[in-house]
């Protein structure tokens, strides 16, 4: 029998790379994971039986990578996500997105007639699509990626959480001329949004690990996802559809002017919990563009 108490400690004092609380909260992370032992267990020092060879767990932390691509998987909306380092990890500001959707289809599509339908462009985990498959069991859920090992991770992630999504290859960059689905009713979107001149602002546990397919864009071009999406949301939305995207915090307003240069109606620039610009939403009239 071994003390969670000491154990506590050990781990504790091996885990160099990060601050004392952030430290605390993955050796809280680590033993309830491989030990099944909640926090409440290690301050009440509960015994345990099972021998866990932690080094090289603590040899992969000290490297900044991150705890959830060392165990594999994380949560996201309440559900396990698998993750490995062809996706990025789901962030807790993609969760309001996904709170976002599920709130406002409400009001906008109540009791429709028609097969309602939401895309996800550039699923990654499949965060997105399968949280709103799960909460939206009236939608038909579609996702594209443009990489083949994401899909593959985004499959397994509808499978776990036994969500009917359909994952498809896209680069949204030149997207296929026609598509063999009925116009969509929302289409979602996290895509790639950091800048190359913001790279120095990022923590290591990001830039050295995370698929930079996942996270950049030329300084140059900011804002190329979003005129892409919206250009395919023009094309393939029904009449009175949604988008929303998440976006970057410094350039609010501009992606706003691209969904309304387009055409879209109501556009909404949203903040996070942070309270930061992090979220466009728009309508699409088709009346309007005739
Ligand atoms: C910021 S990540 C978002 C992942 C996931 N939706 C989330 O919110 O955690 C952007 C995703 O877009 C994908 N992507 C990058 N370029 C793309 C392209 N040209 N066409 C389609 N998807 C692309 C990346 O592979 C990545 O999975």
């Amino acid at each position: 029998m071994q003390s969670s108490k000491q154990l506590y400690d050990n781990l504790l004092q091996q885990i160099t790379a990060y601050e004392t609380q952030e430290a605390k909260e993955i050796v809280f992370w680590l033993m309830e994971f491989y030990l099944g032992l909640r926090k409440i267990d290690i301050l009440s020092d509960k015994s345990f039986e099972k021998t866990i060879d932690w080094t090289k767990i603590i040899e992969r932390l000290n490297t900044h990578e991150p705890i959830q691509y060392i165990l594999g998987e994380t949560e996201f909306y309440g559900r396990r996500f698998l993750v490995n380092d062809s996706v990025l990890i789901p962030r807790p500001e993609t969760e309001e997105l996904v709170k976002y959707i599920v709130d406002k289809q409400k009001n906008q599509f109540p009791e429709s007639s028609h097969q309602l339908s939401i895309l996800d462009i550039g699923t990654g985990s499949g965060c997105i699509a399968v949280s709103l498959a799960k909460e939206l069991p009236n939608f038909e859920v579609s996702a594209y990626d443009i990489s083949e090992k994401a899909l593959k991770t985004a499959q397994k992630n509808a499978e776990l959480n036994k969500a009917d999504v359909t994952f498809e290859k896209v680069d949204i960059l030149n997207p296929p001329f026609t598509i063999h689905h009925s116009p969509f009713t929302i289409i979602v979107s996290n895509p790639p949004y950091v800048t190359t001149q913001e790279i120095n602002r990022m923590q290591k546990n990001v830039l050295d690990f995370e698929p930079h397919l996942a996270l950049f864009v030329e300084d140059s071009e900011p804002l190329i996802f979003y005129e892409a999406i919206a250009n395919f949301a023009f094309n393939n939305l029904t009449d009175n559809g949604l988008v929303a995207v998440e976006i970057n915090e410094t350039l609010g307003e501009e992606t706003a002017d691209v969904f309304r240069r387009k055409g879209f109606s109501e556009i909404e620039i949203s903040k996070d919990i942070h309270q930061k610009d992090r979220f466009v939403s728009a309508i699409l009239y088709k009346k309007d563009n005739e």
